[in-house]
C-alpha cells in the first residue's frame, strides 16, 4: 500500500492505471468505511482511499477541531482491507491558500447547490454540502485526471442525503464518473457506524438506537396503509424530544427527488437527524411501497 501526500505524487502513482475505484474519507474509519473499500476491491481497479477533513464543510460553530484523526490506525485497517493508495494530503495541498490560524480556505470559487442542500441536513448545516460538493469534486480531478477509463467511486448510503446530492453534481457537471453506494452499516443494535459515535458517553450510546428504531416504526407504518406522513413525522419527533432528544428533522422523502414524499411516490426514504447532548446523529431508511 503506497501512502502519498501530495497530487503530484498521486499522479505519478495512477499515470499508469486503466482503472480506478475510490473511497474518499475524513478518516476514523469504522466497519462502514472499510465496507466500501471491500466492495472497491470486487472491481478490479486500482482501489484509492483519501483521509482527508474537509474544512469547507465545517460550519464556523462546529466540531472541525475535535473531529477523531487517527491517521495510524486507519492506515493500518486500509492496509488489512487491500487498499492500494491512500491520499492523505494536507490542507494547504488542497486549499493552497489556507490560513491555519483561523481554518480559512479562501475558496472563493464553490460548487453552487440547488435548494434541496438547505433542506434536511443543509438547514442545520449551512454551507455544507457546498463545502462537501467542492471537495468531492477536488479529489475526483486529483484522482482521475489521468484518465482511466474505469472510473468508480463509492459512497455510504448512510449520508443519503450527500450521496443524492454527488449524484446529481456527476450528472450535472457531465463527469464521467460511475458512483455507486453502499448499504449502512449498522453495530448490533441497529446503530448507524459514524465516526462522531465516539463522542457519544456510555449512556447516549445505549440510546443512540432509538433514532433508527424509531424511523423504523414510521416505515412500517407506512407500509401499513399510513401515508398522513406529516403526522406521523411529528409522532416520531414528538417521541424522540420526550426521550430528551434535540430533534433537527425526522422526514419523508421521495428517494428520487428528495422532495417530500406525496401519494404518488413508490420510492421512499426516511431520513431523521437529532442530537444525544451534543452530538448530532443521523440516518435513514430506503424502501418501496409495492414490489
Ligand atoms: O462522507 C464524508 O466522509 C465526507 O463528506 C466526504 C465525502 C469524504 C467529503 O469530505
Amino acid at each position: 500500500m503506497q501512502i502519498v501526500k501530495t497530487s503530484e505524487t498521486l499522479s505519478q502513482a495512477l499515470a499508469k492505471q486503466t482503472a480506478i475505484a475510490f473511497v474518499p474519507t475524513m478518516g476514523n474509519l469504522h466497519a462502514g468505511h472499510i465496507q466500501l473499500v471491500e466492495l472497491a476491491k470486487t472491481k478490479n481497479a486500482c482501489v484509492v482511499v483519501s483521509i482527508f477533513v474537509n474544512p469547507l464543510q465545517f460550519a464556523a460553530n462546529e466540531d472541525l477541531s475535535k473531529y477523531p484523526r487517527t491517521l495510524d490506525v486507519d492506515l493500518a485497517k486500509l492496509k488489512a482491507a487491500g487498499a492500494d493508495i491512500v491520499f492523505t494530503p494536507s490542507e494547504q495541498e488542497i486549499y493552497p491558500d489556507f490560513d491555519a490560524s483561523t481554518n480559512n480556505t479562501h475558496q472563493s470559487i464553490s460548487i453552487n447547490l440547488p435548494s434541496i442542500a438547505n433542506e434536511l441536513c443543509g438547514a442545520a448545516r449551512p454551507g455544507h454540502f457546498s463545502g462537501m460538493a467542492t471537495v468531492v469534486l477536488k479529489l475526483f480531478n486529483l484522482v482521475f485526471f489521468n484518465g482511466a477509463q474505469t472510473k468508480i467511486a463509492i459512497f455510504g448510503k448512510k449520508d443519503f442525503q450527500q450521496l443524492f446530492i454527488i449524484r446529481d453534481m456527476v450528472k450535472q457537471f457531465n463527469l464521467p464518473i460511475e458512483i455507486m453506494a453502499a448499504d449502512t452499516k449498522r453495530e448490533e443494535d441497529g446503530l448507524a457506524m459514524s465516526s462522531r459515535n465516539g463522542y457519544l458517553t456510555p449512556a447516549q450510546k445505549l440510546e443512540a438506537p432509538r433514532l433508527y428504531s424509531e424511523l423504523s416504526l414510521l416505515v412500517d407504518a407506512i407500509k401499513q396503509g399510513n401515508t398522513d406522513f406529516k403526522a406521523l413525522e411529528a409522532r416520531s419527533t414528538e417521541c424522540l424530544t420526550q426521550l430528551g432528544w434535540i430533534v433537527d428533522y425526522i422526514s419523508v422523502r421521495s428517494a428520487q427527488t428528495l422532495l417530500p414524499a406525496t401519494q404518488n411516490d413508490n420510492k421512499l426514504v426516511v431520513l431523521g437527524a437529532a442530537r444525544q447532548g451534543t452530538t448530532r446523529l443521523i440516518d435513514n431508511i430506503e424502501f418501496n411501497l409495492t414490489a
